[in-house]
């Protein structure tokens, strides 16, 4: 049960968080079985961001809202609330996360094809970059419910803070948790 009038409006809201999510990664991946497309990892490597890319990644994400908000992704209630209950979270994860030098900024596998290895593959992948780069430790942020954070801490990562998450929480009606993990490579 959602605030969303319809399910589509959910799936527009999620649109704009892949893009948000993409604007500031330097190392995006999707993994493919038989030429389907099964699963992403979007990531960010910090010593990989240089002037250009930051600001990048600062007008990106305006971008972003500014679609959301003029309705370019096409209609969704409630926007200036979603907006600000992002806008609130991101504040939120930048007190909370520890010192680290990138971040796993998105990271789904299809469900069909769960269970099989594939996104430890990608985020073996992504971590071995991100350390041949000079990282020592990588966040990654996510919700309880809604996300599958158990791969998290089997992978090795450890909790490092969790609080109130406001957009979900707002989305599902139901109280959400922000869970940020870190893991040292
Ligand atoms: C998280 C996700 C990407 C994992 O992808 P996957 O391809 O199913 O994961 P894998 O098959 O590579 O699993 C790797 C290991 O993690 C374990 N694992 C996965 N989920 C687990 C859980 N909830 N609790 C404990 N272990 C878990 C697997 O059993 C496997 O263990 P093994 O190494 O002993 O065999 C997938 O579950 C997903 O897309 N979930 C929905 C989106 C999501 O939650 N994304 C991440 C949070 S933002």
């Amino acid at each position: 049960m959602t605030t969303f009038a319809k399910k589509e409006e959910m799936s527009r809201t999620m649109k704009s968080y892949i893009d948000f999510c993409q604007v500031s990664a330097t190392w995006k991946e999707t993994a493919c079985v038989s030429d389907q497309i099964v699963g992403f990892l979007f990531g960010r490597v910090d010593c990989e961001l240089g002037v250009i890319c930051r600001l990048r990644t600062l007008f990106g994400h305006g971008a972003v809202y500014l679609k959301l908000l003029l309705g370019l992704y096409g209609h969704v209630s409630h926007r200036l609330k979603i907006i600000r209950c992002a806008l609130a979270d991101d504040k939120n994860i930048a007190a909370n996360s520890p010192d680290a030098d990138g971040e796993v900024t998105f990271f789904v596998v299809d469900s069909a094809f769960r269970g099989r290895g594939i996104g430890k593959a990608l985020m073996n992948r992504f971590l071995q970059h991100a350390k041949s780069k000079g990282a020592r430790r990588i966040t990654v942020y996510t919700t309880d419910p809604g996300c599958n954070w158990g791969f998290y801490e089997r992978y090795g990562f450890k909790l490092h803070a969790s609080f109130h998450d406001n957009f979900t929480s707002f989305a599902r009606k139901e109280e959400v948790k922000a869970l940020i993990f870190a893991i040292d490579i």
